[in-house]
């Protein structure tokens, strides 16, 4: 059982999906696992300590053969026709922004598992990678709001004068938001919250952050406690409760996102000319569209004094952290495949079944499928 870990190929991606502590355990588990020489350089693990581990190093990450092949970034096209049939990949797959290699997987007869797609249930909670690296960029998104905005965060009393707590806005109170108001709060700021979810309004409340009330009167989340879809009439209403708040706003953390869907659009270029001039907004929906019209997800964008720093790869300036989680996500999963030394698939397992994505020539997640439907309406 040939366990492949490959280097990864884009650009800005330093993460690697197995670390020598799961690569130990993946060989116990009676994998043989094979490691591309240079795999783990950019998140500060050496090819030594991967080979003391037990890893075969190798030049060319050859995937044929291969019965997993462990990966961070979503496949390109190309990358999914290198690998055999049958072959079972676990990595990222953002079918939503890759529809074609979506096609390729299937119908290359691979057995995908998207690490997007893991439920988020008790019994998964080992595997979310989603919640592990969100964790981390939130984190970020607030240290590095604090070091490129032009005001303290914390109340200063010094005998040159007070000095204001900054006002930080965050937007979207998952995962990643929660943790950015944690964060801002820890550094003293002043933190307003807003969610579509009721139910963010109690963790925003615990955390010291101060929810900001929305004119819908009806709870947004879904039966599985995401969010749903606002339409465009409650979006704009809700843009007008947040003008008021950005205008006094020195740092705005955007994190609002629908699962595989576009991110919501709640910060217009209005809304940022009317904050206050040094202002820095950070957005981790910069992949997805962004919650800000003027978010750039290659560059940070410089507009009246207000500057907009896209946050989406943000964990990669935390690739060795980030790397330890995510390969352990990637191990709890993994482990769910391997029964006896050699690879079973078991759709009927709540976790592996809801993660499967594309299987026996197929695509076969039920939040998947209308992906593809809609792109054949519109095309
Ligand atoms: P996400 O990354 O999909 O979205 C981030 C946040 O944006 C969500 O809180 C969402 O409600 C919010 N949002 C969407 N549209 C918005 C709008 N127009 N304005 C303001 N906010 C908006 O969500 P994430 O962080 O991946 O998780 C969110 C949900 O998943 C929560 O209910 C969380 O408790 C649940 N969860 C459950 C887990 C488990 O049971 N194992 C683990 C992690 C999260």
């Amino acid at each position: 059982m040939r366990i492949l870990v490959p280097k990864e190929r884009t650009a800005d991606e330093r993460r690697v999906a197995a670390t020598p502590d799961t690569v130990a355990r993946l060989i116990a588990l009676g994998g043989q696992v094979v490691v591309e020489r240079g795999a783990g350089l950019r998140a500060g693990l050496a090819d030594a300590d991967f080979e003391a581990a037990g890893a075969e190093l190798v030049d060319d990450a050859d995937p044929a053969g291969a019965a997993i092949v462990l990966r961070v970034a979503p496949p390109t096209v190309d990358e999914v026709r290198a690998l055999d049939r049958g072959t079972v990949l676990v990595g990222y797959a953002a079918p939503h922004r890759n529809l074609p290699a979506v096609r390729a997987l299937a119908e290359g007869g691979i057995t995908a598992l998207a690490m997007e797609l893991v439920p988020r249930i008790s019994r998964a909670q080992a595997m979310d990678a989603l919640s592990s690296q969100a964790n981390l960029s939130g984190y970020r998104a607030v240290l590095t709001a604090a070091a490129e905005v032009d005001k303290y965060f914390p109340l200063l009393m010094t005998a040159a004068g007070t000095v204001r707590p900054a006002e930080v806005v965050v937007l979207g109170a998952g995962v990643a938001g929660l943790q950015a108001v944690a964060t801002a709060r820890r550094l003293g700021a002043v933190v307003h919250v807003s969610d579509i979810r009721e139910a963010a309004r109690d963790e925003v409340a615990s955390l010291g952050g101060r929810f900001i009330d929305l004119p819908q009167a009806e709870d947004m989340a879904d039966a599985g406690g995401y969010a749903k879809e606002l339409g465009e009439e409650l979006l704009a209403r809700q843009r007008e409760v947040l003008t008021d708040r950005l205008r006094k706003a020195h740092v705005v953390i955007t994190t609002a996102q629908i699962p595989l869907r576009p991110a919501p659009l709640l910060v217009t270029r209005a809304m940022v000319e009317a904050m206050p001039a040094g202002g820095v907004i950070v957005d981790l929906a910069a992949a997805d569209g962004g919650n800000c019209e003027l978010s750039d997800p290659d560059r940070v964008v410089e507009h009246g004094g207000v500057r907009i720093v896209p946050g989406h790869a943000l964990v990669n300036t935390m690739p060795g952290e980030a790397s330890a989680l995510y390969a352990r996500n990637v191990l709890a999963l993994t482990e769910l495949l391997i029964t006896d030394g050699s690879v079973q698939v078991d759709l009927e397992d709540e976790v592996v079944g809801g993660t499967v994505m594309t299987h026996g020539g197929a695509v076969v997640h039920p939040r998947v499928t209308p992906l593809l439907e809609r792109s054949g309406e519109e095309s």
